[in-house]
């Protein structure tokens, strides 16, 4: 077992380990907005930052993100101070210049005590912080269907090789290789991603989708390159994909109490 000193309490971790989770697990609050548990961290926010240092540092300390900076034996981590205060504050100051109006951000702000930024709004805002979070859900499913594009104010997502945003009226470059799973859409904190389930299916990124019910039921289930893309990933039959979670349960309950029921009067 392995052991560093947070906030002045000596705790243990295991190897791999990230300051975020021994924070966690140790019931210590970091505020985050671009690390997901499920996801690689990225490291892009910065709002995650701690001050680490080591006795042999003679006073040196180094602002890491939590999120990323593995946890090292006798490493001493401090997760509040002024200068930390300031720097989160700083991150969102510029959230709330880049999405004045978005309620994520302006709640954001409310939490450091920002009623608005201190720096000029963009011109034209929108609702993307940039946290990169359905860039990343969309290459753990698989589909890779968006990435990161254009550069400075222009920075956004959407799909890859599409032309420059300010080269293209907005809207006009559907996502080649979406298969309108929605991961993106629910993992967004803003709610940026937009898409709409109607009579006809579904519509995300600019391109329509049919929507496949339930075999049993009727519920909706999701899109054909869903659950085709899906079998195709785990290995198991197309079939498999065609029930909804309730019908499947329901079905393994019947076929168990038939089992029962079999070896009961046998
Ligand atoms: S809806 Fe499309 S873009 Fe969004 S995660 Fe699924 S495949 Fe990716
Ligand atoms: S669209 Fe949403 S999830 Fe994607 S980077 Fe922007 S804020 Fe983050
Ligand atoms: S949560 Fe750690 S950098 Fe964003």
């Amino acid at each position: 077992m392995h052991s560093m000193q947070l906030n002045g309490r000596l705790v243990n971790f295991e190897a791999g380990q990230t300051l975020l989770e021994v924070a966690r697990a140790n019931e210590v609050p970091i505020p985050t907005l671009c690390h997901h548990p499920g996801l690689e961290s990225h490291g892009g926010c910065r709002l995650c930052v701690v001050e680490v240092t080591r006795a042999e540092w003679d006073g040196w300390w180094r602002m890491v993100s939590a999120c990323e900076f593995p946890a090292a034996d006798d490493l001493i981590v401090a997760t509040e101070s002024e200068r930390l205060s300031r720097t989160r504050r700083n991150v969102v100051d510029l959230l709330l210049a880049r999405c004045p109006e978005t309620p994520f951000t302006v709640a954001l702000g409310r939490d450091f005590g920002l009623a608005k930024s201190s720096l000029a709004p963009r011109a034209e805002p929108d609702d993307c912080i940039l946290c990169g979070l359905c860039v990343r859900v969309c290459a753990a499913v698989g589909a890779h269907a968006i990435a990161g594009a254009d550069r400075g104010v222009h920075k956004q997502v959407g799909p890859p090789y599409a032309p420059p945003s300010f080269e293209r009226p907005p809207g006009l470059a559907p996502a080649g290789d979406c298969i309108g799973c929605l991961c993106c859409a629910e993992i967004c904190p803003t709610g940026h991603i937009r898409y709409e389930n109607n009579a006809q299916g579904r519509e995300i990124w600019g391109r329509s989708f049919r929507v496949v019910e339930c075999a049993s039921c009727g519920a909706p289930l999701g899109t054909p390159e869903q659950l085709d893309h899906f079998a195709a990933r785990s290995g198991l039959s197309r079939d498999y994909f065609e029930r909804c979670d309730a019908c499947s349960k329901l079905d393994t309950a019947r076929a168990f109490d038939q089992q029962v029921m079999g070896e009961g009067t046998s």
